[in-house]
């Protein structure tokens, strides 16, 4: 009878969740989620009217532009970043996951968020939250973090309620206050006792993305770090094309079921930020050539953070500029040297005519990625627009960094192997 309801009761939340899409209800399996993009029918977050193609690159646009800045606020920090700094819960990331939270259990769906190590959570009452909310009181296995708790210490500014620890975070005209908590939180069918999470009680502002955020970094209270027995600071995921918003992809966590065939580049560490996922990228070929790169654009520095990462939560490659100079040179020398070059908000090389494009290759230490022209170009729906979909960090942003972003992951899948610090990418249709 107790399962039968609490079935129900699941039932009928993901039905909720998900706007009774009988599509959308496909059930996570063993230690695998699965991934869809914002702007998927299967998302509530989706917008409410469909953008045209100029609206939507706008919008992706504007979001990584905020996304860079917070990027490289990371980068430029002294010391390990606590849970959270007021910019990193403004994001709002492409991809998500469902989370089933408390018990009985609770759906929510989790942005993905490579470069982030907390999860957050909108709770009860939670004033200003627009979405899904988690409600603690339903939840038999709720606990708040007390002062004293060694997590405590890892927020910022703490002060202390009568059996909690609660801390502000602001940003802009924002403000999020939450209280430091745990619970079970269950991934696909793992479930993860006493997990730690912020519980957002009060939103101001507009800044605050309205799911809750799943931290996929290598940090202090990310998965990782609280999940080590279970999946052994190991996951891999295949992002789906946003072309095809019908495709889901999926998060795998934990060694099993995990790819043998495929190349792996190491992973450095940056003591000053230590929940990025640098790689060192060495060089990167148009076509069949190499373009010249002077050494110190992608050369890695923990002292001044610069290098390259791979991010799940910017949508466009930004390459610092004498990087991306040289490979858009080359490219629209490739492309043809007579073609008209119009631009399309931050794209600086578009053309409105058919085009044949070269492959671009990232060359990391150990392994070529090659990507074919699904992960280059971006095309209007009616065809006549295509642009580079990369460009170099906006000038507003003082950025040493190189961003492998999203739509050059998708439809590959990423392996990172935190133990044996590597990372792997080997390409497949994620559908
Ligand atoms: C947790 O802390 C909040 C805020 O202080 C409080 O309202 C709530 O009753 C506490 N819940 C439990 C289970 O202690
Ligand atoms: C956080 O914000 C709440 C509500 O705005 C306020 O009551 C509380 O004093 C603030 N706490 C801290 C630590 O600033
Ligand atoms: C996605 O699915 C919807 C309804 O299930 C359908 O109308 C639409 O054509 C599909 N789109 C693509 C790109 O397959
Ligand atoms: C480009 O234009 C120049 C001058 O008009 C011409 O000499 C050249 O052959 C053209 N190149 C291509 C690839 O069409
Ligand atoms: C990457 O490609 C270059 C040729 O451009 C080749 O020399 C190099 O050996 C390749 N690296 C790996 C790891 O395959």
């Amino acid at each position: 009878m107790k399962l039968t309801l609490s079935l129900l009761f699941l039932s009928l939340s993901l039905s909720l969740v998900q706007g009774l899409n009988p599509k959308c209800d496909i059930q996570d399996h063993s230690s695998t989620l699965q991934v869809i993009h914002v702007f998927s029918p299967c998302s509530p977050f989706k917008p409410s009217k469909p953008l045209s193609f100029e609206e939507t690159i706008l919008q992706m646009q504007s979001k990584d532009q905020t996304r860079l800045q917070f990027l490289d606020s990371l980068v430029a920090k002294r010391s390990i970043v606590p849970i959270a700094s007021g910019r990193q819960i403004i994001q709002s990331p492409t991809y998500i996951v469902r989370a089933k939270i408390g018990n009985p259990p609770q759906t929510l769906l989790l942005a993905m968020d490579t470069s982030n190590d907390a999860a957050w959570i909108p709770c009860t009452a939670c004033d200003g939250c627009s979405s899904t909310l988690f409600a603690p009181e339903k939840s038999t296995t709720f606990k708040n973090v007390t002062c004293d708790a060694p997590q405590c210490k890892q927020v910022p500014n703490p002060s202390c309620g009568v059996s909690s620890c609660n801390f502000n975070l602001t940003y802009g005209s924002s403000t999020i206050s939450s209280n430091l908590v745990q619970d079970t939180v269950t991934l696909a069918t793992d479930p993860i006792p006493g997990y730690t999470f912020g519980c957002v009680s009060k939103t101001t502002g507009t800044s605050a993305p309205p799911q809750g955020l799943l931290g996929l970094g290598r940090g202090p209270l990310s998965l990782l770090s609280q999940t080590q027995n279970l999946y052994q600071s190991t996951f891999s995921y295949c992002l789906p094309s946003f072309k095809s918003l019908n495709y889901s992809g999926s998060l795998r966590l934990g060694l099993s079921a995990q790819p043998k065939r495929i190349k792996f580049t190491p992973l450095l560490k940056n003591p000053r930020r230590s929940s990025l996922y640098y790689v060192n990228l060495e060089a990167i070929r148009v076509g069949r050539k190499v373009v010249d790169i002077p050494p110190t654009a992608l050369a890695f520095n923990p002292s001044t953070g610069a290098g390259t990462i791979f991010d799940s939560g910017t949508v466009f490659t930004r390459l610092v500029a004498p990087a991306y100079v040289a490979v858009r040179d080359e490219f629209r020398r490739r492309v043809g040297p007579n073609l008209t070059v119009t631009t399309l908000g931050g794209f600086d090389t578009c053309y409105n005519v058919p085009i044949v494009v070269p492959t671009i290759t990232f060359m990391f230490t150990g392994m070529n990625v090659t990507l074919p022209e699904d992960n280059i170009l971006i095309h209007s729906t009616a065809g006549s627009t295509t642009c580079l979909a990369m460009a170099s960090a906006p000038d507003n942003v003082n950025s040493v960094l190189n961003v492998i972003a999203n739509m050059q992951q998708q439809n590959h899948r990423l392996l990172f192997d935190v133990p044996n610090s590597r990372v792997g990418v080997a390409r497949e249709l994620c559908t």
